[in-house]
């Protein structure tokens, strides 16, 4: 069976390397995908382009198609395939405003009593200026839509309150997303990312993971799309595990189900694990990025077989094994990311990567047969060993074989996980 994969970035190379383990799928199209995704066939149609991408599924005999990224879900991506007969893995559009609409993920959570932060919803500017002023600090400003990652703004005095507001209701920064701001209580304590398997029947958790959000070592700089990821993420205790499931997970797959919002897919929990237990900081309707390049090669079932239990209501049928094992993702940027930074420059990849290494290629495109860098985050190097401490040594090792002009990684991925293990 011929099958497609919606997306371009690191995480899309991820599923489709492990898509590539079944021997029943055939040729994997990705849709754009990346000059980097060798075991796929990269197809110029771009992943938002309902029309294009239904047209080819039906060209090409699709049987099966992924849908990785949060835009084309919330657009409705797979309720436009699954009508014309193309089965998919992910939400349909009215489940993916689980992370389309912020203010339909906290009024969710506040209707069914699922543990978040204190919030209001604002459409008007000055209303939501009136209640930052009389707000503790600090406060988080969010914007209601879909931002790539970067409508969260944590203001630490009401003149950046002040000063978030306009940006993005007043100067739309955002666009449309921006028309109406969740303004929330700051929490505080580490976070954890789990992303998570449902047919809207039952909830299977994967290996829990830790994401480096901060461009800078420290965790200073600007947020970024995700600077690096090590899986499994040691604030994740057994005991936490069990107050998610029972307070957060499966809550909220019954909330879902009563909303007649069914979700079917990779359901992602961002979670913070505060003084009063674990809260939820953000949904997402799919894979995150780069956790999926940790958290995929820890798992020791095949994942079409899972993906198609998962569409078919039958994951309670499976038992879904994850190795004994740690992973660390370093990601390779081009130095400026996530402000300005220049592409274009040559690639090297090794042959075959130190400690059996694996390369998630996100930001590069082709240049007269040459890989070149063409995004911000260009590239992941994930390494898995049997402690975190030797998947972080292998993982930097490795990268150090793959050279391009203007590389930034940060150097301490892991080392926040390392220190709470008492490594
Ligand atoms: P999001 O895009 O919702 O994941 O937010 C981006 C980042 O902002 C999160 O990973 C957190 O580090 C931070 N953040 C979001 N909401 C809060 C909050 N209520 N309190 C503290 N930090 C937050
Ligand atoms: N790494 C965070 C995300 O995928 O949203």
């Amino acid at each position: 069976m011929d099958i497609i994969v919606i997306g371009s970035g690191g995480r899309e190379h991820a599923i489709v390397k492990k898509l590539r383990e079944n021997p029943e799928i055939g040729t994997i199209y990705a849709l754009p995908g990346n000059a980097g995704m060798k075991e796929a066939e990269c197809v110029p149609v771009g992943a938002k382009d309902i029309p294009a991408v239904v047209e080819f599924a039906l060209s090409h005999e699709i049987g099966f198609a992924v849908v990785a990224p949060d835009d084309p879900l919330v657009l409705g991506m797979v309720d436009a395939l699954e009508e014309k007969g193309v089965p998919c893995f992910g939400p349909a559009a009215a489940a993916a405003q689980i992370e389309g609409s912020k203010v339909f993920a906290k009024n969710l959570m506040k209707k069914y009593g699922i543990p978040t932060a204190e919030y209001e919803v604002f459409d008007s500017v000055e209303k939501a200026r009136d209640y930052c002023r009389g707000a503790k600090l600090p406060i988080v400003v969010k914007a209601d839509g879909l931002a790539l990652g970067k409508g969260v703004l944590i203001c630490q005095t009401h003149e950046e309150a002040d000063a978030a507001l306009s940006e993005i209701m007043e100067e739309k920064l955002f666009g449309e997303s921006g028309s109406r701001v969740v303004i929330e209580e700051f929490l505080e304590g580490p976070e954890v990312s789990v992303l998570s398997f449902t047919d809207g029947k039952i909830v299977v958790p994967m290996i829990s993971s830790m994401d480096h959000k901060r461009a800078g070592d420290g965790d200073t700089g600007l947020n970024t799309g995700g600077m690096g990821t090590v899986a499994p993420n040691p604030y994740y205790t057994p005991e936490v595990a069990e107050r998610c499931m029972k307070e957060i997970f499966l809550p909220t797959i019954a909330a879902m189900n009563a909303e007649g919002r069914t979700f079917k897919g990779c359901l992602y929990f961002g979670l913070m694990i505060t003084k009063d237990g674990p809260k939820v900081i953000e949904y997402n309707c799919r894979f995150g990025d780069p956790e999926t390049q940790v958290v995929l090669p820890l798992l020791d079932t095949d994942l079409f077989t899972i993906m198609k239990a998962v569409r078919e209501g039958t994951l309670s049928s499976l038992d879904i094994r994850w190795k004994d094992a740690s992973a660390c993702c370093v990601i390779l940027a081009s130095n400026g990311y996530p402000k300005k930074y220049e592409t274009g420059f040559p690639i090297t990849l090794p042959e075959n990567p130190k400690h059996g290494a694996e390369i998630f290629v996100a930001g590069a495109k082709s240049k007269d047969g040459v890989l070149v860098t063409g995004g911000g985050r260009v590239l992941g190097v994930t390494a898995v060993a049997p402690t975190l401490k030797e998947a972080v040594k292998n993982a930097y090792e490795a990268a150090e074989d793959v050279k391009f002009e203007n590389a930034y990684m940060r150097h301490d991925i892991g080392a926040r996980a390392l220190a709470c293990k008492g490594e």
